[in-house]
């Protein structure tokens, strides 16, 4: 077990470093949940941070804490290795990727994606305490096919020599995503929106990999891509059930758009063209594909 691990949640409360002023951060939110419970888990995920803490977490407890207060304050640990901006990256254009360096940083932002995912996920199993006990169990599931997909990244950068925080990272889904105030605006935010659009980013760049002749890279996209399937029809189904909005006969688009957090907008959660195949097998329906398509703003 290495060091951070080792520490308790409450040293790991005092210790960690915020270097990124673009996040209001409020580390004393008062006691912590019991060791051994999920959400202790949880914390200390969110609050680690070196990258080994976010790349080997712990097994996760089998329990939740009985009845804690929603804790929607948490902050992501960001050690010195983390070099945090708050500057989007200039994207790539179509030949960028030919080479090699600007396909490891693409890699390593992808990386961060993938830990920012997984963070959240432990972020609204203590923010959200009173959503139903299955839900949260998934989340614990879907965090770790996150660190999964993040150790893809890891373990393919380091083949080719380059270290964790050798690039900039923007913590940008950490920006926005907290801003929800229930989990179906979670579910819609991350789920529906971001992971969703994952779904048409995923295979565009296995071919843009591909097409640069980095076949290693292609195939980690499309791995990716097929796992955060099951992700969107997690996010898919629970948001059917607990938004008030599709309760009250919204449709599926409108409820999804009205539940994102200003400024996000639906725009953002797509990629330039729409991969149906892949958004129907998450179950995503015809009628919520054309209205994503066609939305202008
Ligand atoms: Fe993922
Ligand atoms: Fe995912």
């Amino acid at each position: 077990m290495n060091g951070t691990r080792a520490r308790s949640v409450e040293s790991l409360r005092i210790d960690v470093l915020e270097p990124n002023p673009a996040i209001a951060v409020t580390h004393h939110f008062g006691p912590t949940p019991p060791t051994g419970t999920l959400e202790a888990w949880a914390i200390a995920y969110v609050l680690a941070d070196t990258f080994e803490a976010k790349l080997s977490p712990p097994r996760p407890p089998a329990v939740f804490a009985p009845a804690w207060p929603p804790m929607r304050e948490l902050r992501p640990g960001r050690g010195p290795a983390f070099r945090v901006t708050q500057h989007g990256l200039k994207s790539s254009g179509k030949s960028a990727l030919r080479s090699e360096s600007a396909r490891a940083r693409l890699l390593h932002t992808f990386l961060h994606h993938e830990l920012q995912a997984a963070e959240l996920m432990a972020w609204a199993i203590v923010a959200f305490p009173s959503a139903p006990e299955l839900l949260r169990r998934g989340l614990v599931g879907i965090l770790q096919d996150e660190v999964r997909h993040m150790n893809l990244y890891a373990e393919v950068l380091s083949e080719r020599g380059h270290a964790l925080g050798a690039f900039e990272v923007r913590d940008w889904f950490w920006e926005r995503v907290p801003q929800v105030e229930s989990i179906d605006a979670f579910l819609a935010t991350v789920g529906l929106g971001l992971e969703g659009a994952n779904l048409d980013h995923a295979p565009s760049f296995a071919a843009r990999f591909r097409a640069a002749g980095d076949e290693r890279a292609a195939e980690i996209e499309e791995r990716i891509g097929r796992e955060e399937i099951p992700h969107v029809r997690f996010a898919l189904h629970w948001f059917k059930e607990l938004s008030p909005r599709v309760r009250d006969g919204a449709q599926l688009f409108d409820a999804f758009k009205a539940s994102l957090p200003e400024p996000l907008s639906p725009i953002l959660m797509r990629g330039r063209s729409i991969h149906r195949a892949m958004r129907k097998r998450a179950g995503l329906d015809e009628s919520f594909l054309s209205a994503l398509e066609a939305y202008e703003g």
